[in-house]
């Protein structure tokens, strides 16, 4: 892809791009809205630097990708914007979300698509994020592994990450394909991850956890990564589609704070080629 719109400049192999030339507090025009799209759909998660937004700013441009979602389970701490999901931490932390690999709210019915994180306030040093490519774990699979793959489900439940914080109001359970097929790109990306994922519907106890276990290492290998340095007003997009990500808490006791909008996705599929 040729962009003349934006600067789009890879940070990994696999994926990660930095894109520049971008106010995202203003509308934008639909050539450069083209551009964007092109770009999450090559580099599966994309950075912006020195951003200023409004949270009525950030969810216009959430909105031009999908309907917004709103956290079934997290506090609603803006005022009028339900949909605007706080991320922080400081020295009175006991814990923070996303420390072990996941796509975000893989126990819906219809994950999001993407989330767009914006950080107004970073930690002197840490507080990196990691992302990783599952068309990348997909794609090292032998053709006999991927075939195997391909024909199971497993069960993802939201208990195991929010149980017990927020009452019931998440208790999300979903039954998805282990591997899927993206929407977009018409590409295969697996869809198992440790925070949400219980077990493999098709095989036995032992089965699952030895099987889970093996699929978790692929996908953590660092060549499929890449690794992003926070500023203050950076945001991050990523598309949960194909992209696990965790975030490292190695700050403490210091402060990083700001907003994530979800996007609404589709219920995943696998669609054999
Ligand atoms: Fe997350």
């Amino acid at each position: 892809m040729t962009y003349t719109k934006i600067a789009v400049n890879k940070i990994a192999p696999h994926l990660g791009a930095e894109i520049g030339g971008v106010d995202l507090s203003r509308p934008l025009a639909d050539d450069v809205m083209l551009e964007i799209r092109a770009a999450l759909a090559e580099n599966l998660v994309i950075f912006f630097r020195d951003q200023s937004m409004t949270p009525a700013e950030q969810k216009d441009f959430g909105r031009q990708f999908g309907e917004l979602f709103t956290h079934p389970a997290a506090p609603q701490l803006v005022p009028g914007h339900p949909e605007i999901l706080t991320v922080h931490a400081d020295a009175n932390s006991k814990r923070i979300d996303g420390e072990n690999w996941h796509s975000d709210i893989s126990c819906d019915i219809a994950p999001p698509m993407g989330s767009i994180l914006y950080l107004t306030e970073v930690p002197p040093i840490g507080g990196d994020t990691l992302f990783a490519s599952m068309y990348a774990a997909y794609d090292s699979f032998s053709p006999e592994m991927q075939r195997f793959l391909c024909g199971l489900t497993a069960m993802h439940d939201g208990e195991r990450q929010h149980g017990g914080r927020f009452g019931s109001k998440t208790n999300a359970a979903s039954e998805h394909p282990v591997v899927v097929t993206h929407p977009v790109t018409g590409r295969k990306a697996l869809f198992v991850n440790p925070i949400f994922t219980t077990h493999i519907v098709q095989l036995k106890a032992e089965e699952s956890n030895a099987l889970l276990q093996f699929l978790y290492l692929q996908t953590q290998r660092p060549q499929i990564q890449c690794r992003f340095q926070w500023r203050a007003k950076s945001v991050a997009f990523w598309d949960n589609r194909c992209v696990q990500h965790m975030a490292l808490w190695d700050y403490f006791p210091h402060r990083r704070h700001g907003h994530r909008i979800t996007i609404r996705g589709e219920r995943p599929v696998y669609l054999a080629a």
